[in-house]
């Protein structure tokens, strides 16, 4: 493939490639050991995946790197070097962030788990950021926003429920808020593809289960493909009908989530899989209390969980 596209390629290419393709990637930081061994999975177009792993598994690592803010390593060993695409495109290849990887960007919303807005200026105008990259620079700098611009970052605002707080400060916002104004942001950008890492990580049950709920009505109503790391399982059993399993920088499960019982679990992770509960699940989680529930009887049905490769 040429490393530039054409944009009725690009358009051909996004029509028939996964949205998320990760070939052989492997990471490693300098002088330290892989972060990332290997790992191989795809995302088709609509999907929503959770990706769960204790602390220091590798989430944010691989997350950076699919959102092409980190480069993998190239060929190691004589090893055939590693690549990430997206619709088909490459993001990055032979260890280098490829050229054509500030337009994908533009179609690749990005949510972290804290710092996602600038704090001084208004959650409407940080929403209207999301338009950097297809606007001139200096109109973005001076934050020089169109009238029509603004309106479909108040309609981004109304659709994840903070209209009304358009004119207050990033800094004035909740943490739950914070993460529903950037996900406006990725709204108003037109990512097709929405990769959270964390998203609710220090909130609330109940503004958790908000945000998450935000993020599976994206998917369900636009067709976003949403990739989202949790640390707690529950979530991902109640939103995600598939869940990638990372353990040091492997991917140790594949597969439906309804088959991640807590003894599979404990058969992945061992000790760490207390982890990836939360404790004392109580009657203010219903759905989540359900989803496991549910997980659980389901559990006879589905029959032994298949293992990564790599296991
Ligand atoms: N910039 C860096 N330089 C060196 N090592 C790093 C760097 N970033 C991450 N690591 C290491 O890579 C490993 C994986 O980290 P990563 O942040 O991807 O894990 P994680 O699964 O996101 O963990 P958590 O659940 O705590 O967020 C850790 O051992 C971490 O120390
Ligand atoms: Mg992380």
């Amino acid at each position: 493939m040429p490393a530039c596209y054409p944009i009725g390629e690009i358009v051909e290419i996004t029509l028939v490639a996964p949205a998320i393709e990760i070939n052989s990637v492997r990471k490693s930081f300098a002088r330290g050991a892989a972060v990332l061994k290997r790992v191989d999975f795809s995302l088709q177009h609509g999907e929503m995946v959770a990706l769960i792993g204790a602390s220091g598994s590798g989430k944010s690592t691989l997350i950076r790197c699919i959102a092409g803010l980190l480069s993998i390593d190239g060929g190691h060993g004589g090893e055939t070097p590693g690549c990430i695409r997206l619709f088909g495109i490459p993001m990055q290849e032979k260890g280098r962030i490829s050229p054509s990887a500030s337009k994908l960007r533009a179609r690749v919303g990005v949510v972290f788990q804290q710092f996602n807005l600038v704090p001084r200026l208004s959650v409407l105008t940080n929403a209207c950021l999301g338009l950097l990259g297809q606007i001139p620079r200096w109109r973005g700098t001076l934050s020089a926003f169109s009238r029509a611009e603004k309106l479909k970052a108040m309609r981004a605002l109304a659709r994840v429920g903070i209209a009304e707080h358009a004119l207050k400060r990033g800094s004035q916002l909740s943490g739950g808020q914070q993460q529903r104004a950037a996900i406006a942001r990725t709204l108003v950008q037109g990512a097709d593809i929405l990769i959270a890492d964390e998203p609710i990580a220090s909130l609330d049950p109940s503004s958790a289960r908000r945000v998450m709920d935000i993020l599976a009505q994206l998917n369900r109503e636009d067709g976003i493909t949403v990739l989202v790391s949790l640390h707690q399982v529950e979530y991902a059993l109640a939103y995600c009908p598939r869940t990638i399993a990372l353990r040091d920088g492997h991917i140790v499960y594949d597969g439906p989530s309804s088959a991640l019982t807590t003894s599979f679990l404990s058969e992945l992770y061992g000790a760490e899989s207390e982890e990836l509960f939360l404790p004392g699940l109580d009657d203010s989680t219903p759905e989540l209390t359900n989803g496991r529930d549910a997980v659980h009887a389901s559990q006879a049905a589905m029959g032994a969980a298949t293992f990564a490769q790599t296991q």
